[in-house]
């Protein structure tokens, strides 16, 4: 079993799309192992997503996921990473293929209603800067 981490991003969230993406989640056959609404500070945005300080999109990316709430979750499965990603779809609503949540969802590349951790090391980074391992008993 493999754990991964996701964010319904604030554009999801504030169109009351979250319970159909977490059925989707459950359709799909995750285990929902940590779950939280949060609303981000800017600091709390940048220290998330700081692999990507320094890009020109940094600023806007940062600005919209501190916007709103959204919800952080933990899901496992196995091969938890690659499946949530083939669930998300392409980073761009744009280029994602029919049923990703991102086709369903996204408005942008910005605004792109999902999250999902890259790889392995990405996963460990950010299930730990959200959740605390009593979080995911
Ligand atoms: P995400 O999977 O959360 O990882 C980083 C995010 O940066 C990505 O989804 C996009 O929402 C956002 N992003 C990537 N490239 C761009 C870009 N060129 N302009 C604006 N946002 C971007």
């Amino acid at each position: 079993m493999e754990r991964t981490f996701a964010i319904i991003k604030p554009n999801a969230f504030a169109d009351g799309n979250s319970g159909k993406i977490l059925s989707r989640i459950y359709e799909a056959g995750f285990k929902v192992v940590g779950l939280k609404k949060l609303y981000l500070s800017r600091v709390e945005a940048e220290g998330f997503y700081h692999v990507h300080s320094g890009k020109p999109f940094f600023a806007e990316l940062t600005e919209f996921m501190a916007s709103g709430p959204c919800i952080v979750m933990v899901l496992e499965a196995e091969d938890a990473i690659r499946k949530w990603r083939d669930l998300m779809g392409a980073t761009n609503p744009a280029e994602a293929a029919e049923g990703t949540l991102r086709k369903e969802f996204g408005k942008s590349l910005g605004e792109n209603a999902t999250h999902g951790s890259d790889a392995p090391e990405t996963a460990a980074f950010e299930i730990g800067y959200f959740f605390s391992g009593l979080e995911l008993l």
